[in-house]
């Protein structure tokens, strides 16, 4: 259910409420003993539970709400989220408690309560961003003492990143002072005896651009920010590290796997449009499904024992769109994972957009709006460090936006980055790196390339303004890919699953009748942002019934999605299968293996009837494929004996919707 629905929802119930409960009168505020109180006093580290209990609210109301504020001198409006105490058991006795996890936001917090009454609903004059009335502040029944975090239990935030050396990596995380805080690390949790320092960052309000990233409504400190990396490491190996310091403490100890010289297997977890889940509900919809995501995510690394393996993240982080607590929360749900492995993230129009961002040329002006509340980059491009420089001046004080571009080996596959939020047409610093990065592949060391950026080439979720930015990527990038025989190319920004033909052009790849390749490499292109965000429109109607709730799946088009999840990529020197797992059940419910040049080529038409949805159908289709595969591969054989070696593609159709 959309947060819309829930307030339509909640507005007939409040509705219901004022014509049944009569003689619960806003006028009880001031007399009123409410208590507030909060255990434990000193949250012991960020993410872990406090209890707000309450007592003595006179004729309870569905409208009464508890705000968190942090840190405890916000003004009323100026809650990080609240919590309507209905959503307490046993609420209409007028006592309650709920216990929620909080994250720290370098400085104390506070609970209030507050009663809303009818007749404010009504005339609400603050709506949050789906327009939704936000409660109201004008009677405060009660507020609790402030209540804080235990000092010195060290950094938090902490994230890895490749740098594009097999012998680093880079560690990332936040402390409150930006005092100097070191990494130490080494090959037992017995003996971190390498020491390595740390760069120390920050950013101000002044550069933010626009509310409400830049005013008091979303503006907290966001701390400072330290950048290491751990140089000189041996491959193939565990290593364990904390990172910290004497006076402000250690963290725990954390541990990752790097990966060999001539790592012949590549592994991979790929999504986009993950954001945060959040406790409360706050003045942007947040994104509980994220959660989900992260367990599976967490499982199947899990199961990896001490395999390498890598995250990707392509646009739209954290969703916090100025409401700068959103990425403290963000940062505090992926650390589990992203302390063991690295996190990479391009950037998306959620980080960046705004008003007067530098590339805005005319064709674009219906694609670039406001989506970065006011963020303009700053936050993404200081709390990342992805490898390469790529760096545009933003116009402002603010410093420059980064991490717009790049590519990195790891393994078999020579990955690669964009910024649909910058220039990328011909003449631009990115249109030659993209340009002169793909022709310089070297296919031996690497014989997969995936390409990644945000807003995608294609999708049957169309959304008319976004029109002239597919055009100029189809004109402009798609040449590159084409050319460069780019084997996977993954875009975000719809939040939904769509896995195209391998495409050139709006055209698809194909086998002719005697089985001879004339599809020309073609790249196959996905859409992944499916792993948290829920508002997304469904597939485009007929164009001529442009009303009716018929979606046609065009061609191309070969499998689509409905459900939340993310993707996978397990790669040989030979084979390169992507799957994509729903969140729903944690199983695969599309795959497609990709085989490196000089290997068969297939068309599984044979399983397009499946249906979607129970797993033995997905077991069958992997027989199948197995089978159809070997027969094919030696047809290939016999009929194309000299073929082009870089010209041969394998894929596999499995299912086709899955709405
Ligand atoms: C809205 O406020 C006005 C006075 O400001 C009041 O007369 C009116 O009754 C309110 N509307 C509702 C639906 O309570
Ligand atoms: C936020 O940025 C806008 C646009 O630059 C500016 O007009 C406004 O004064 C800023 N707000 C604050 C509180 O600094
Ligand atoms: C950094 O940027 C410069 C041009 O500004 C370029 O020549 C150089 O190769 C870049 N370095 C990396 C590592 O991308
Ligand atoms: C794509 O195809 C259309 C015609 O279907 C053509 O007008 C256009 O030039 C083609 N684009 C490219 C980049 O080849």
């Amino acid at each position: 259910m959309n947060t819309i629905t829930l307030a339509i929802l909640f507005l007939h119930l409040s509705l219901f409420l004022h014509s049944s409960s009569s003689s619960s009168s806003s006028s009880s505020s001031s007399s009123s003993p409410v208590s507030v109180s909060v255990t434990p006093k000193t949250i012991p580290k960020s993410g872990d539970h406090v209890t707000i209990r309450w007592s003595g609210v006179d004729s309870p109301s569905k409208l009464d709400w508890l705000g968190i504020y942090s840190p405890p001198t916000s003004s009323n409006d100026n809650f990080i989220g609240y919590i309507f105490l209905s959503a307490a058991p046993g609420w209409e006795s007028g006592s309650g408690s709920i216990s929620i996890p909080l994250v720290n936001l370098r400085s104390g917090y506070q609970f209030r309560i507050f009663r809303w009454t009818q007749s404010e609903v009504a005339n609400a004059t603050r709506f949050d961003n789906d327009n939704n009335p936000l409660p109201g502040t004008a009677h405060k029944l009660a507020e609790s003492e402030e209540i804080g975090f235990q000092p010195g239990r060290g950094p938090e935030h902490v994230h890895l990143a490749l740098t594009g050396r097999v012998d680093e990596m880079r560690v990332m995380f936040v402390t409150h002072d930006g005092k100097d805080n070191s990494v130490r690390f080494g090959l037992t949790r017995k003996k971190m005896d390498l020491v390595v320092g740390t760069r120390v960052l920050r950013y101000e309000k002044e550069d933010m651009c626009h509310a409400p990233a830049n005013d008091s409504v979303g503006w907290r400190d966001p701390g400072y920010i330290h950048d290491g990396v751990m140089a000189n490491l041996k491959g193939g190996k565990r290593y364990y590290y904390q990172v910290g310091s004497d006076s402000g403490g250690w963290s725990e100890s954390y541990s990752f796997v790097t990966p060999k010289a001539h790592l012949k297997e590549t592994i991979a977890f790929l999504f986009g449009d993950m954001g945060t889940a959040t406790p409360y509900t706050t003045f942007d919809r947040t994104q509980q499904e994220s959660s989900s995501t992260l367990k599976w995510i967490s499982r199947d690394i899990e199961a990896l024992g001490d395999k390498p393996a890598f995250i990707s993240h392509i646009g739209d982080i954290s969703y916090a769109r100025g409401y700068s607590w959103l990425w403290d929360n963000f940062f505090n749900q992926i650390e589990p994972l992203a302390s063991g492995v690295p996190y990479h993230v391009c950037i998306g129009n959620h980080e960046y957009d705004w008003p007067s961002q530098p590339w805005k040329p005319d064709w674009a002006s219906s694609v670039y709006g406001k989506d970065g509340g006011g963020e303009c980059g700053v936050p993404y491009s200081l709390r990342f460090n992805m490898p390469g420089n790529s760096s545009q001046l933003t116009g402002t004080r603010a410093p420059a936006t980064k991490n717009l571009y790049y590519s990195l080996d790891f393994g078999v596959i020579h990955f690669v980055y964009m910024s649909t939020e910058t220039n990328f047409l011909p003449g631009s610093d990115q249109y030659n790196f993209l340009k002169h990065d793909l022709e310089s592949v070297d296919r031996k060391k690497t014989p997969f390339v995936v390409f990644q950026g945000h807003r995608p080439m294609y999708s049957t979720c169309h959304r008319p303004k976004e029109v002239p930015l597919k055009e100029k990527l189809i004109e402009h990038i798609e040449p590159l890919l084409v050319k460069n025989k780019v084997s996977l190319v993954l875009w975000g920004h719809v939040h939904r699953y769509e896995r195209f033909c391998p495409l050139n052009n709006f055209t698809c790849g194909s086998l002719d009748k005697n089985g001879v390749d004339n599809w020309g490499a073609y790249p196959v292109h996905v859409v992944i942002g499916m792993a948290g965000q829920d508002w997304q429109p469904v597939w485009d109607p007929r164009e001529d019934h442009p009303n009716d709730p018929v979606f046609p799946q065009p061609e191309q088009s070969f499998f689509r999605a409905g459900q939340f999840g993310y993707t996978t990529i397990v790669a040989t020197e030979k084979k390169l299968t992507f799957s994509f797992v729903g969140n729903h059940d944690g199983e695969v419910h599309d795959m497609v293996e990709i085989m490196a040049p000089g290997q068969v080529l297939i068309d599984d038409e044979a399983s397009e009837e499946e249906e979607a949805t129970q797993s033995w159908y997905y077991v069958k289709n992997i027989c199948l494929l197995v089978f159809v595969a070997f027969f094919a591969y030696f047809l290939g054989f016999t009929s194309h004996f000299r073929r082009d070696a870089s010209l041969d593609k394998n894929w596999a159709r499995l299912k086709d919707e899955d709405v």
